[in-house]
């Protein structure tokens, strides 16, 4: 790992090169196989601090971190509005710049209103990395884990190789466009060709809909959009296939959620990963989820328990990629 990734910010993809991206895998896949070993490597992060702003509920993210950065020799502090005085509107640049008299990283999530310009924010006054745990637009560290799960499953030979990012109808609450941005922004600077699949209401942002195709269009890879889970599920090797809301036609969520109920009326099955659609994929295919997934109306039990399904590895990912990253931008390993 060079040391221009100490300090560094992460929060898109976008910002960071293939290389560094590259060197963060390697350097994830090297944490994951010690630890697989039984070799301590907690001397990386000894008595440095990593704070946790969480905004919103989570399993995943926050454990990956705390435990991980615990492994790292270091210490995670979980935060909240509530907890710490943003809640009686301390501003980001004042919060920030107190963190870093204290502490070597920050993390946030916060995926509803304006998320990510108040990590950009942070991130301007900032003296310590500041990691995007997800906003409204990204989900790095996910989708990183996303690559590398895909990397092992498919022994690194990426070019070429088919995924469907689709929606589905998964219910209760308006989900965030950050997975489904991620997928369809980092996949082509991996050699992926993506099958973008949702009904006419689910369009994702057009400023992150150029950005893909740009960088689809210098990868040499396909982008293709349809309003066809099944259709787009037709040879592929990855299906990705997660919810999210009807941005670009509403923001209010009661609408939005009587938008996305609509594609479940009569048992509809049409936005639902079955076993007959994991049919139609190639035979070596994986089945993907950043979790979690509303089993019976995201996927069925036989598709998500069955044996194409890389979800709890692809769950244990996170914690191998999020030690990399903090190793990487808080000590520069
Ligand atoms: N995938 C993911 O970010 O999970 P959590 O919401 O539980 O952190």
């Amino acid at each position: 790992m060079h040391s221009s990734l100490k300090g560094k910010h992460l929060l898109a993809t976008q910002d960071w090169s293939l290389e560094e991206l590259e060197e963060l895998l390697a350097v994830a896949s090297m944490l994951k196989m010690q630890r697989r070993m039984g070799e301590f490597h907690d001397h990386l992060l000894r008595a440095k601090t990593f704070f946790m702003l969480f905004f919103e509920e989570s399993t995943r993210t926050r454990n990956a971190f705390e435990a991980g950065v615990h492994q790292l020799g270091g210490h995670a502090h979980f935060l909240t509005p509530k907890a710490t005085q943003i809640d009686h509107g301390e501003t980001p640049k004042d919060t920030v710049r107190v963190l870093s008299r204290y502490g070597e990283g920050l993390g946030i999530r916060k995926t509803f209103g304006e998320g990510h310009k108040y990590m950009r924010e942070i991130a301007a006054w900032s003296d310590i990395p500041v990691i995007n745990m997800q906003c409204e637009d990204y989900h790095p560290t996910q989708v990183l884990a996303d690559i590398m799960t895909m990397k092992e499953k498919f022994q690194n030979a990426l070019r070429g190789r088919k995924i469907v990012v689709s929606w589905t109808s998964a219910p209760n609450y308006v989900r965030p466009l950050s997975m489904a941005h991620s997928l369809v922004l980092l996949m082509p600077r991996f050699g992926l060709d993506v099958a973008l699949a949702h009904p006419k209401e689910f369009s994702l942002k057009p400023d992150v809909m150029d950005q893909a195709r740009k960088n689809a269009e210098a990868a040499g890879t396909r982008f293709d959009v349809i309003d066809s889970m099944e259709e787009a599920c037709r040879d592929a090797d990855v299906v990705y296939a997660k919810g999210w809301g009807p941005i670009m036609e509403t923001e209010d969520e009661q609408e939005g959620i009587a938008i996305i109920d609509k594609y479940r009326e009569n048992g509809s099955m049409d936005w639902v990963v079955d076993q007959r659609k994991m049919d139609l994929t190639r035979h070596d295919s994986i089945y993907m989820h950043c979790m979690p997934y509303d089993r019976g109306v995201e996927v069925t039990d036989e598709v998500v328990d069955g044996p194409r399904s890389v979800v709890i590895d692809e769950a244990e990912n996170r914690l191998h990629i999020m030690k990399a990253i903090m190793a990487a931008t808080m000590a520069g390993i």
